[in-house]
């Protein structure tokens, strides 16, 4: 697991803006060659408009011409580490492979590291 995967979405999970939830969640994805690009959840008053620290991250990497992921991280400081919701993992399916890596994170470090394919194993394709 990538030390600094770790510290970047600590990092970008006090940046949530979570008014209404409080529950703050960091992401931080890395790119195949090697860049990395953090994101945070952004709650909105109209609850749907809400975007998820995951999807932040891979939007801000795609939008920077980044679309190839090696790992993703993604932190939370509950006891139980849940893997992306799936939302999230649709848009992770847009681009990421079977094989790539997914850490689930809170306070004690890295709780559960798995590949993307073990997650969503079907995902809707056109
Ligand atoms: N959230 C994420 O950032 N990632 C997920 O995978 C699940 C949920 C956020 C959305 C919302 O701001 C809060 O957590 C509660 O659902």
């Amino acid at each position: 697991m990538s030390e600094e995967l770790y510290k970047v979405a600590v990092d970008y999970a006090s940046r949530a803006h979570a008014p209404y939830s409080k529950y703050l969640v960091g992401a931080a994805v890395k790119t195949k060659c090697g860049k990395i690009f953090g994101g945070c959840n952004v709650e909105n008053a109209s609850y749907g408009g809400t975007i998820c620290a995951e999807r932040t991250a891979i939007l801000k990497a795609v939008s920077e011409g980044f679309k190839e992921f090696d790992e993703i991280l993604v932190y939370t400081d509950s006891d139980e580490p849940w893997p992306p919701c799936a939302i999230c993992q649709q848009t992770m399916a847009e681009f990421m492979t079977v094989t790539t890596k997914v850490h689930l994170a809170n306070k004690d470090g890295v709780k559960k590291e798995m590949q993307y394919g073990h997650i969503n194993p079907f995902p809707f394709r056109l």
